[in-house]
């Protein structure tokens, strides 16, 4: 999460637009504020004393190159700890290996766990996502935020 965060902060700059170049300069000050290395921090980010062409480059890099790293390396990581320690299960499924002699079928039984369970999630995400009566009504009081949320 802290990856995804940090791929919107950087990649905000990109378009290199008046809204990008002053949400950044805001966002950069907020880096000053943590104590001790605020200051410096916010220098490096920066580049140099303010948002510049700079900054852009090193955003840029961070981007496309660092954070997409990053987000391998720790794929790689995970894939590994799944290929040494296996995946988990629900312990229902303990007491069917057992009746089965060691053997769970894909159909019906992995599948229909994995069907319950997204439907439960898509059945959570709905009623959050359900718009309010507000909404509903076309007020545009829900409207503000930045443009990508
Ligand atoms: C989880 C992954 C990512 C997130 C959350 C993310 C987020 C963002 C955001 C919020 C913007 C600003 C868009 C705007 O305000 O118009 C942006 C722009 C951009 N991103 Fe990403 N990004 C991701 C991955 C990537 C990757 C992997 C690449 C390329 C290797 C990339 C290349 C770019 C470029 C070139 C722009 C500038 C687009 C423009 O100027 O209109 N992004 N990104």
């Amino acid at each position: 999460m802290g990856i995804v965060l940090l791929f919107c902060f950087s990649g905000y700059l990109l378009p290199w637009d008046d809204l990008s170049f002053f949400a950044t300069r805001v966002g950069i000050s907020e880096i000053e504020k943590a104590p001790f290395v605020g200051m410096w921090l916010a220098g490096l980010v920066r580049g140099g004393p303010d948002v510049t062409i700079d900054t852009i480059g090193r955003f840029y890099v961070l981007h496309v190159t660092a954070l997409p790293l990053a987000v391998l390396m720790l794929l790689g990581i995970h894939l590994f700890f799944i290929q040494i320690q296996g995946v988990s299960e629900p312990d229902s499924f303990a007491a069917l290996r057992k009746r089965r002699n060691g053997i769970i079928n894909f159909l019906p039984n992995s599948c229909l766990a994995n069907y319950r369970s997204g439907c439960f999630s898509a059945h959570c995400w709905l009623l959050w996502q359900r718009p309010s009566s507000r909404a509903r009504a076309g007020s545009r009081s829900l409207c503000l935020g930045a443009r990508w949320y």
